[in-house]
C-alpha cells in the first residue's frame, strides 16, 4: 500500500524535525526523521567500521543492525537494540554524518528503510529530511522546504542542545551547518533541493506554533 506522506525538507537546523513531530501529534499521523536513520549509521560507522565506504558501512548498519524502531513514543533510533537517540546528536556523528549520507549504496538501504516505515502507517506519516520530497517520496501529497537565517537557525539549535547563544558560539555554528549545507547541497546522489511543488516556508521571523499552525492547515486540507 502506497503511504500518504507529508515531506519536510530543508537545511540543517531549519526546525524539521520539531516542525514535524508538532505536525504528526496535531493530525494524527506518525513521525519518522530520516535523518535519524544517517545519523544513526553515522554513529556505527565512526565506532565499528574500518573505512568509510559504501560496502563497508552497508554492511555494518545491516548486520548491527542499524535501525528506526517503532515504540510506544514513536521510532526510535537504534544500533543493536540499543536506544542512541541521545548519542547521535553529539558533535563527533554531526561532524562526519554528511560525509556518511553521501554514500549511494547507504542511501538505496536507508530509503527502502524509510518506505517500508511509512507503509505500516496507513492513516500517513510526517516524513522530515532532505531528498524526502525530491526522492523518496516524490509523490507526497504536501511538501514544505523549510528555511530560515543562519545565525538564527545555529541560535535555535544551540538552544534545543541547552548551550550557550553568545556571539561566538552563533557564528561558529552557523559556519559548521553552512559547511554541511554544502556538502548535502553538492553531493552526486540526492542533493538538498527544494523540491518541484514543495511550499517555501521561511521561518526566520516566525514564532515555532505559527510554523506548525500552516503545515497544519496545508494537511488539515488532506486528513480530516
Ligand atoms: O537536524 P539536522 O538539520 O541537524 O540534520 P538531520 O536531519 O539530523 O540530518 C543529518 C544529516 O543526515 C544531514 O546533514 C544529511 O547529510 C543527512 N540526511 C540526508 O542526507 N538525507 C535525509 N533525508 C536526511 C538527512
Amino acid at each position: 500500500m502506497t503511504a500518504t506522506v507529508i515531506a519536510i525538507d530543508g537545511p540543517a537546523g531549519s526546525g524539521k524535525s520539531t516542525t514535524a513531530r508538532a505536525v504528526a501529534q496535531r493530525l494524527g499521523l506518525a513521525h519518522l526523521d530520516s535523518g535519524a536513520l544517517y545519523r544513526a549509521a553515522t554513529l556505527a560507522a565512526l565506532d565499528g567500521a574500518a573505512e568509510i565506504t559504501g560496502t563497508a558501512v552497508l554492511a555494518l548498519a545491516k548486520s548491527l543492525p542499524v535501525r528506526l524502531n517503532l515504540t510506544a513514543s514513536g521510532f526510535r533510533p537504534e544500533i543493536a537494540g540499543v536506544d542512541v537517540s541521545a548519542e547521535i546528536r553529539t558533535d563527533r556523528v554531526t561532524q562526519r554524518v554528511s560525509e556518511v549520507a553521501a554514500l549511494p549504496e547507504l542511501r538505496v538501504w536507508v530509503n527502502q528503510a524509510l518506505r517500508s516505515a511509512a507503509a505500516m502507517h496507513p492513516r500517513g506519516v510526517v516524513m522530515d529530511g532532505r531528498d524526502i520530497g525530491t526522492v523518496v517520496f516524490p509523490d507526497a501529497i504536501i511538501k514544505v522546504f523549510l528555511i530560515a537565517d543562519g545565525e538564527e537557525r545555529a541560535r535555535r539549535r544551540l538552544l534545543q542542545m541547552g548551550r550557550s547563544t553568545d556571539a561566538g558560539s552563533v557564528r561558529r555554528t552557523a559556519d559548521d551547518m553552512a559547511e554541511r549545507d554544502r556538502k548535502d547541497s553538492s553531493r552526486a546522489v540526492a542533493p538538498l533541493t527544494q523540491a518541484a511543488g514543495a511550499v517555501l516556508l521561511d521561518t526566520t521571523d516566525l514564532a515555532f506554533e505559527e510554523q506548525v499552525d500552516r503545515v497544519v492547515a496545508m494537511g488539515r486540507k488532506v486528513f480530516s
